[in-house]
């Protein structure tokens, strides 16, 4: 249902409810998502986004509950993922003559991506405004958050401002604004997409909010492109992402591990129960029947990563490489780690997974453990003592 934000500003997005799979089947999407799009009436009709390409036809149809799309003068593309440009082409076959409003490196992917190099670019930079009748749009590059050609645009007079991907979640709701959802729900979401998609450009998370701040555009809204829009105290997101970026970890632990005839599993729970014998709070997951991309929150959180894994093939189950290769691409800081695994006739996966954790520069704080086909007595004490040594260093902090 279209929303209206504030006068002549208004939601004419489309909520995927259905979704549970999100830039292929990278990202699981358990509560569905949204593809913002928001409408301004002033003298000039701007359009800030547009949403994913399945799903134009139903945001032209909104669009035109306000006004004939015809009347668009200018359409703000933020970022060029397909998510939120993949209806520009459909738009624009409405109003052809309309400014398309792009960061330098957004003009490059948008013609990457639809090859139309003769729509009417207007390329701009941070601190550009433009004026669009009574209010104004001011410009943020945001690179990184999420692409190189990330932008911001705050809206003056309603003071909304239009970060795209940052401070949004995946997130499909009946309303609209923070203050009409479940809040738990909400912030597992928001915890979730950031874990996710913006930790490894956590550093320019903090120099971006610091550079939003010194420009004092005032901010009574925050509206991403994805999920609920901020409306009640909306700086707490900011604040939740400055306490984000900082990757500061609890003092938990996590084991996560995958198994073929229980040994590993054996060996995981001995190390539970030195972590459990020093009081430290942990979760055990078994990657054979987890989701990868909550595992990822799960990580995101911990101070020590504990990985176990049975020898195959001279290396690691299937199961457990997708995260190393995660803990290696999202470049988690502040974590400690430590490997165990079960062998039959090649002790191969401990030194696997303590390369892997060099290549992420996460220490390995002791020892790895490894026990030749079903743990004996004593191999499951060596589990239990680099339990409490995981422990110990979790405690140091
Ligand atoms: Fe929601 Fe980077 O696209």
């Amino acid at each position: 249902m279209i929303t209206e934000l504030a006068k002549n500003v208004f939601w004419v997005g489309v909520a995927d409810w259905g979704l549970r799979h999100f830039h292929g089947h990278e990202l699981s999407t358990h509560r569905g998502s949204t593809y913002n799009s928001y409408l301004i009436l002033d003298e000039k009709v701007t359009l800030i986004d547009t949403v994913w390409t399945p799903f134009q036809d139903e945001f032209i149809q909104n669009i035109r509950k306000i006004i004939d799309p015809s009347k668009i003068d200018i359409i703000v593309t933020n970022h060029s993922e397909v998510d939120h440009s993949g209806a520009l082409p459909a738009i624009l076959r409405h109003c052809p003559s309309a400014t398309v409003v792009v960061s330098r490196k957004g003009r490059e992917s948008v013609e990457g991506h639809y090859h139309q190099p003769n729509w009417n670019f207007h390329v701009v930079q941070t601190g550009d405004r433009l004026k669009i009748g009574k209010h104004e749009l001011v410009f943020i590059e945001a690179p990184m958050l999420h692409w190189p050609d990330s932008m911001f645009t705050c809206l003056t007079g309603p003071n909304i401002l239009f970060p795209n991907d940052a401070f949004g979640q995946h997130y499909s709701t009946e309303f609209r604004f923070n203050d009409q959802v479940n809040e738990e729900e909400l912030y597992e979401e928001a915890l979730k997409y950031y874990a996710n998609i913006i930790t490894p450009f956590s550093a320019l998370v903090t120099r971006k909010i610091q550079e939003l701040l010194a420009m004092n555009l005032p901010i009574d809204m925050i509206a991403p492109s994805h999920g609920v829009i901020w409306r009640k105290n909306p700086l707490q997101i900011v604040e939740k992402y400055q306490q984000w970026a900082a990757q500061t970890p609890e003092k938990r632990a996590l084991i996560l591990y995958d198994t073929m005839w229980n040994a590993t599993r054996r060996m995981a729970e001995a190390i539970s129960d030195g972590l459990v014998e020093a009081a430290v709070p942990h979760k055990m997951l078994h990657m054979a029947v987890t989701d990868r991309n909550d595992l990822l929150v799960e990580i995101f959180k911990a101070r020590a990563l504990v990985i176990g894994s049975p020898t195959l093939n001279r290396g690691i189950l299937p199961t457990i490489a997708p995260i190393l290769e995660d803990l290696e691409g999202l470049a988690f800081k502040n974590k400690i780690g430590a490997a165990f695994g079960s062998f039959g006739w090649n002790a191969a996966a401990v030194a696997v997974i303590e390369k892997r954790f060099a290549a992420c520069k996460i220490p390995v704080i002791a020892p790895g453990v490894s026990a030749k086909w079903q743990p004996r007595p004593e191999d499951l004490q060596a589990c239990r003592q680099l339990g409490q040594k995981v422990a110990e260093a979790v405690k140091a902090g």
